[in-house]
């Protein structure tokens, strides 16, 4: 018996579709697609119509290339191998007029898309008139020398937060910028909306793409979306290894893990830290025959949890599924959707794909 992580793939395609809509997607899927596979998602994605993507690594880049030799790749991190850029087709964003007189030569013909910094304040160009001033001194060159401007883009730091005004003010800033320089200038490729901006707002007007990651990944982005409108298809399962009677003050685990305060049964789960499981996660339940009992301690490969005479050793333990959501546990305040689908380890849970 190993803890399992498993995704039915047709929830997965369902909720893609679900999630996107009629909006044109461009899905992110950095991280090796938020620890889901890029092999899985990628074709999943290519099956359910998605043919433009994104990530922050040049080798996931490429590897994207070489799974889908047709679609559309965006780096949303600045690279400096030109060559390679070229070679795999990969576009890539531009992140400063700095970065761009920097290396001017080496820029041409690459396929770009300008980045406007907004509030994040993690990469791009200051204002909208930095960009124009790159758009006139590209034209200005000769053509075999000039960069391929494809694409205009920012990222919201704030589209998640909804106690603050600061995703009204970089929108603002946003849309303003975006429609004056649409007046002199065209692109094939605008985007700017992660899940939470898409899923409040909808596609932007102009806008070709929204970039979606964790809401493609079966997680809402925010609590007062209804369950429906996101749909988990992946579950986590441990088995349950021994039950065992704790007297009241024994403990149970490394120094003292776990000490009982009264006479109680634990069960001894086969997952622990080393599989992935945050140390947050364990301060909350698992669900056990339909039941939600609470976990009492958290080790390398194991868990404790308390349980009633009804569980017993093979009973499958559930951390992670339909009923028991990662958004739930996001929602508690255990970490983001997204740590805690990075931190699952794949090379010690049995990983199951059901089509
Ligand atoms: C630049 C950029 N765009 C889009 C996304 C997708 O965001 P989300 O997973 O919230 O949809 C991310 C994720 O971190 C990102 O860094």
């Amino acid at each position: 018996m190993t803890a399992i992580w498993t995704v039915n793939k047709s929830i997965f395609k369902k909720n893609i579709t679900q999630v996107a809509g009629n909006s044109p997607v461009m899905a992110v899927v950095k991280n090796n697609a938020y620890n889901f596979g890029l092999d899985f998602a990628i074709k999943t994605f290519l099956e359910s119509g998605v043919e433009t993507f994104s990530t922050t690594s040049l080798r996931e880049a490429i590897k994207i290339r070489q799974l889908a030799p047709e679609v559309v790749i965006f780096l949303m991190n600045p690279s400096i191998e030109f060559d390679t850029l070229k070679e795999w087709d990969i576009q890539m964003t531009l992140p400063s007029l700095s970065f761009y007189h920097q290396y001017k030569n080496e820029l041409s013909g690459i396929k770009v898309h300008l980045e406007y910094e907004n509030l994040l304040h993690r990469s791009g160009f200051k204002t909208f008139d930095e960009m124009k001033q790159v758009i006139k001194e590209n034209s200005d060159l000769p053509k075999e020398k000039q960069l391929d401007i494809t694409g205009i883009w920012t990222h919201f730091g704030y589209a998640d937060e909804f106690d603050v005004s600061e995703y009204e003010i970089e929108k603002e800033a946003w849309l303003t910028g975006l429609n004056d320089i649409l007046k002199q200038y065209d692109f094939q490729f605008i985007h700017a909306q992660n899940s939470a901006s898409f899923m409040r707002d909808e596609l932007f007007e102009h806008h070709t793409h929204a970039r979606l990651g964790i809401a493609l990944y079966g997680c809402r982005p925010y609590s007062s979306l209804p369950k429906g409108s996101v749909k988990q298809s992946l579950t986590l399962s441990a088995n349950v290894i021994q039950c065992r009677e704790l007297k009241q003050g024994e403990s149970i685990g490394y120094s003292f893990s776990y000490t009982a305060d009264k006479d109680m049964t634990i069960a001894v789960v086969d997952i622990g830290y080393g599989d992935g499981l945050l140390r947050t996660r364990s301060k909350h339940d698992c669900m056990i025959n339909g039941t939600r009992y609470q976990i009492k301690a958290l080790m390398m490969s194991h868990l404790l949890v308390e349980v009633d005479k009804t569980v017993k050793p093979q009973d499958t333990v559930v951390l992670y599924s339909k009923d028991m959501r990662v958004d739930e546990y996001t929602f508690k305040g255990v970490g983001a959707n997204s740590e805690q689908l990075s931190a699952l380890n794949h090379c010690t849970l049995e990983r199951k794909i059901i089509e």
